[in-house]
C-alpha cells in the first residue's frame, strides 16, 4: 500500500508545511488505516515533522520549551488520571459543549453537518470527538500545542473524520481558506499576542465561513483570576506545588462561591473537583489576558474582520463574506 494514501488520506490534502506552506509528503510505517510512526516531509523546504501514534507533531520542541505547552500537557494528563474532574470538563458536559458550538454558529441539526471544521486548542478533545462521532460527514481538524492529543490517539483512530494535529495555532499547518467553521474557546487569551492567533485562524476560514472565539472578559469579576494575580507568577512554580495548592484552596474557594454567589464562568455552584481543576487551570498558563469588548473590536479591526458580533461574555462570531 502506498504510504501517502494512508495518514488519513484527507489530512494530506488539507495540511501544508508550517514554515513555508509547501506541500507535504508522508513516509513511514503504515498500520491499518493510518501512518503510525513516521514523518511528514516538506517538498519545498525539506522540513520534517514526526508522526507519533498517528498524530503529526509540527512543534514538538514546544513540549519542552514552552511554559504554556507544558502547563496544558500537565493539566490534561492530570485530568486523564482522574485527580480532578472525572466526566465534565470545566463543569460542562459533552452535550453542553455541543450545544454551545451549535448556538455560536446557529447550527440546527449538527448530525447533518458536512463542514470542514477546525477546532483550535481542543484540550480534552470533548467537543471535537463528540462532533466527529455524531456528524460522520464532517471533517474535523483538532489542533493543540500540548501533548493532550496523545491520549486521544486511540479514539481518533476509530473516527476517520477526526484529524489531530500538534501545532502552534499562530502558525497552523492548515491550508488557508479551507474551513467552513473555526472554533477556539478559551484559547486566544493564552497567547502572548492574541491578535496574531486571531489573524492565523481567520485566514483558515473560507468565503461564507465563520470563526467563533471565546475569551475571558475583563469587565466581570473572576475569583480565580484574582487568586492568580495575588500569587504573582504561579506559572513559574513546579506543577506539584500548583496541584497541591489547587486542592488546598478548592474548599475555601467553594465556600466563597456558595456564600457570595459570585460564581465566575457559571450561573450555579460547581462541584469541588471542578473548582480545583479551574484553580489549576488559572494558575498554570504563562499568559492569561482578560479582554474588553472594545479590545475585541480592535483585534477584529486589525485582522480585517469586517463582520462580527459579540455573544455573551465574551464570545465573538466572525463572518467571512
Ligand atoms: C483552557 S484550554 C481550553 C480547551 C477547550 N477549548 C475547552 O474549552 O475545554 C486551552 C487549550 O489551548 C491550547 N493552546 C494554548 N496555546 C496554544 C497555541 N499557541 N496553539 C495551539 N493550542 C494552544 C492549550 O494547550 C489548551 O489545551
Ligand atoms: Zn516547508
Amino acid at each position: 500500500v502506498d504510504v501517502v494514501d494512508i495518514v488519513k488520506v484527507r489530512l494530506l490534502e488539507m495540511i501544508v508545511c508550517s514554515k513555508c506552506a509547501g506541500e507535504l509528503s508522508a513516509a513511514g510505517e503504515a498500520s491499518g488505516a493510518e501512518i503510525e510512526e513516521g514523518k511528514l516531509v516538506c517538498r519545498s523546504c525539506g522540513s520534517e515533522y514526526p508522526i507519533v501514534g498517528g498524530i503529526p507533531f509540527f512543534n514538538p520542541e514546544a513540549l519542552e520549551e514552552s511554559i504554556t505547552a507544558r502547563a496544558f500537557s500537565d493539566q490534561w494528563q492530570l485530568r486523564q488520571k482522574g485527580v480532578f474532574e472525572r466526566q465534565d470538563v470545566f463543569g460542562f458536559t459533552e452535550a453542553e459543549y455541543v450545544t454551545h458550538f451549535c448556538y455560536a454558529f446557529g447550527v440546527k441539526d449538527y448530525c447533518q453537518l458536512r463542514d470542514v471544521i477546525v477546532e483550535a486548542g481542543i484540550g480534552s478533545g470533548c467537543l471535537a470527538i463528540a462532533l466527529a462521532r455524531a456528524a460522520p460527514e464532517t471533517t474535523i481538524m483538532g489542533l493543540d500545542i500540548s501533548s493532550s492529543l496523545r491520549s486521544l490517539a486511540t479514539v481518533a483512530r476509530q473516527l476517520p473524520n477526526l484529524h489531530l494535529i500538534q501545532c502552534d495555532l499562530v502558525r497552523p499547518p492548515v491550508k488557508k481558506g479551507i474551513a467552513d467553521k473555526v472554533y477556539a474557546s478559551g484559547v486566544l487569551h493564552h497567547l502572548e499576542k492574541p491578535v496574531d492567533g486571531l489573524a492565523s485562524l481567520w485566514s483558515l476560514v473560507k468565503k461564507g465561513g465563520q470563526l467563533y472565539f471565546w475569551v475571558y472578559p475583563s469587565y466581570q469579576f473572576c475569583a480565580y483570576d484574582r487568586l492568580r494575580r495575588i500569587l504573582g507568577a504561579p506559572f513559574r512554580w513546579p506543577g506539584r506545588i500548583r496541584y497541591v495548592l489547587a486542592w488546598m484552596l478548592a474548599p475555601i474557594m467553594w465556600i466563597y462561591f456558595a456564600v457570595s454567589r459570585r460564581y465566575s464562568y457559571k450561573k450555579s455552584l460547581e462541584n469541588m473537583r471542578t473548582v480545583a481543576f479551574r484553580i489549576f487551570d488559572n494558575l498554570s498558563p504563562e499568559f492569561q489576558h482578560r479582554v474588553s469588548k472594545e479590545e475585541v473590536a480592535g483585534w477584529c479591526g486589525r485582522t480585517d474582520i469586517r463582520s462580527f458580533r459579540i455573544i455573551e461574555d465574551l464570545g465573538v462570531v466572525c463572518d467571512r463574506q
